[in-house]
Order: structure tokens, then C-alpha cells, then sequence
């Protein structure tokens, strides 16, 4: 189904049903794409376990099995050490990082993953869950909260409730509604429920309701940002993205180039026609946040003094939402 967004199309907004990342075993053949097609699917490649690295995971509970799994997949812009999952900030917070493939351009894609007061897991934005990525999670600790930020990030959030039944699985408001398939149990962002979730106690959020679709009026993305106060961390899905300006192949970089030169500014003039107050408020309730690090769903996780010349993320955000100047990350 064709629907209106950016997020997930470019450059008018025109939304896919989801978004789509595409599994590729390591050294899978290029089933007779052609030349160029190949060089995409290289730099796309999604690796699963390759069969010895299977095996590994079959014995999985010694340390060398886990020392194995840890480099098992293919290495991209978007995942440049092959991790399973990514830590981030030691013992707190960690990113699942895949190929997020879009018209065969890796747009780079990030699952959040925050370790709560309690020991359980907190998980935004997830992506597709294979039994490496489960298992590194079952490592850590339980899943108590799946989040779906936003209308646009939402394709394997069933396949994540199937898997973790006991997790409390939170959407962005309206995305019940919109997926009455999908037991999410929980909406976050308005509203008494989120008022009784104690792992609320340790977030901000600001719902981003804004936003229209200039062509039929209707909410956009919807999306939800949070902020982790122990990690002092933002997450952002669509609303900000900081892919780098370089060591990715051409065709992410004309995508980056699309989304600064051609959407953002879509974005600013038109999606938040006549709401530009409401807009502000939420930008200011966020630059309010007392944060050090921004881990976007695409791009490149931002850690102060880390990116675009060692700005602060409070500038390198400020600059993209209230500015429309987009960032241009480092790999990290
Ligand atoms: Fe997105």
C-alpha cells in the first residue's frame, strides 16, 4: 500500500506500508542482478549466521560461542562492525544496527535499547529480531517495553509481542487504531496510561503532533521522542537523522542529499504549516533536556564532542529542528 511520507520515500512523501530491510546471508550470491545491482546488494548485505557461526550460536552459553556471534553479520556504512547489537554506553545502552534497505539504498536503520532501573530492557524502534539478536538481548536482560515511536516504524513490532509476550508493548497515539492487527497494550505520549508505567519515571517524552500531510490533512508521522535521564540519552526516529557525509556508498549520499536539500525543507514549510508554535514548544521541551547524546533511528549515534566538529547535541539538534540545517555525522 502506497500512503503519504517521507520517511519512507523520497522526496515527496509517499509511504510505503513499513519499512523494509532485507536479510542477506554473508556471501549469498547476487541471483543474477546485474552489475549494479550487485554492487548495491553489497554494500546493502544483511548477514544471518553463516553455518559455522550457527553452529556457535547452537552451543551458545560459552563464552567463546558468544565471542563468535558477536561479529556474525555483514559489515555496512550502516553496521561498520558486523555487531548483532552495538553497546553503546557501558552497561546501559545499546543499538541493534541493520541495513535499512530502501529501492536497493541502504538508509541505515537503529533499534534503541536501554537497560531500566529494574534490569529489564527497554527497546525502540525494533527491527527485524533473528535468534543472535535474541539472544544477546536475553543476555542482558528481560524485555519489559517495546516501543513503536511512530507510524512509520512498526513493521516488526508484532513479530517482537510474539516473541516476548510478557513485554508491555507501547505505541506512539493513533498507531492502535491504525494496526488493530498488532496487540500493542500500551500507547504512549498523551493520555492516563503512560501515567502507569513506572519505566515512565525514568523517561521525558514529547509527542510530536504537529505535523500533517499537506495533501489530505491527516497526522503524519506521529512520533514520540524520548529521553532516557539516567543515559541522558535522545531518542529520535524520524523527526532528525544524521547520516555522515562520507564513507557511504553514492547512493545513500544522494539519499542524505534528498532528505537535507528536498525534504527538510518540505518538512519545515509544509508539514508544520500554521502548527509552527506548537512545533517550537515541543523543539524548546526538548532542548530543555539535560542529554549528552542523541541516538537517532538513522544514522550515526551523536556523543558529545563526537560529531560535526565537536559540537554540543544540543547545538546539532537545535540546528536541525529550528534551523532546518542538517547535520553530517562521523561513524562511531
Ligand atoms: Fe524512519
Amino acid at each position: 500500500m502506497l500512503r503519504i511520507g517521507p520517511c519512507a520515500l523520497f522526496p515527496m512523501p509517499v509511504r510505503l506500508s513499513s519499512h523494509n530491510f532485507t536479510p542477506r546471508l554473508r556471501g549469498q550470491s547476487n541471483n543474477g542482478r546485474s552489475g549494479t545491482q550487485a554492487n548495491i546488494c553489497r554494500t546493502n548485505r544483511f548477514a544471518h549466521f553463516n553455518k559455522s557461526r550457527s553452529a556457535a550460536f547452537r552451543s551458545f552459553g560459552s563464552s567463546a560461542a558468544r565471542t563468535a556471534l558477536k561479529a556474525s553479520l555483514e559489515e555496512t556504512w550502516s553496521n561498520p562492525n558486523g555487531d548483532v547489537l552495538t553497546e553503546l554506553l557501558p552497561g546501559s545502552l545499546w543499538a541493534a544496527q541493520r541495513p535499512f534497505v530502501w529501492n536497493g539504498i541502504d538508509v541505515g536503520g537503529k533499534m534503541g535499547v536501554v537497560r531500566l532501573a529494574d534490569g529489564g530492557l527497554w527497546v525502540h524502534s525494533p527491527v527485524e529480531l533473528d535468534e543472535a539478536l535474541k539472544q544477546e538481548l536475553e543476555s542482558l536482560g528481560p524485555v519489559r517495553c517495546i516501543v513503536s515511536p511512530n507510524f512509520e516504524h512498526v513493521k516488526y513490532a508484532a513479530q517482537w509481542i510474539d516473541a516476548f509476550p510478557e513485554a508491555a508493548a507501547y505505541a506512539c497515539p493513533g498507531l492502535a487504531a491504525m494496526k488493530p492487527d498488532i496487540s500493542f497494550t500500551n500507547t504512549v505520549g498523551e493520555g492516563e496510561a503512560e501515567t502507569d508505567a513506572a519505566w515512565l519515571g525514568e523517561f521525558e517524552v514529547a509527542f510530536f503532533n504537529c505535523e500533517r500531510n499537506p495533501f489530505t490533512g491527516k497526522s503524519f508521522f506521529n512520533e514520540v521522542v524520548f529521553f532516557h535521564k539516567p543515559t541522558r540519552t535522545v531518542f529520535v526516529t524520524d523527526v532528525f537523522w544524521n547520516y555522515p557525509a562520507e564513507a557511504v556508498p553514492l547512493q545513500t549520499l544522494a539519499w542524505k542529499q534528498g532528505m537535507d536539500k528536498v525534504y527538510l525543507p518540505f518538512y519545515r514549510n509544509l508539514m508544520l504549516r500554521g502548527r509552527q508554535l506548537e512545533y517550537r514548544s515541543l523543539v524548546d521541551k526538548v532542548l530543555d533536556w539535560n542529554f549528552d547524546h542523541i541516538l537517532p533511528c538513522h544514522g550515526t549515534f551523536i556523543t558529545t564532542g563526537s560529531s560535526d566538529g565537536g559540537k554540543d547535541p544540543h547545538e546539532i539538534l537545535s540546528q536541525h529542528l529550528l534551523q532546518g540545517k542538517p547535520q553530517t555525522g562521523v561513524l562511531t
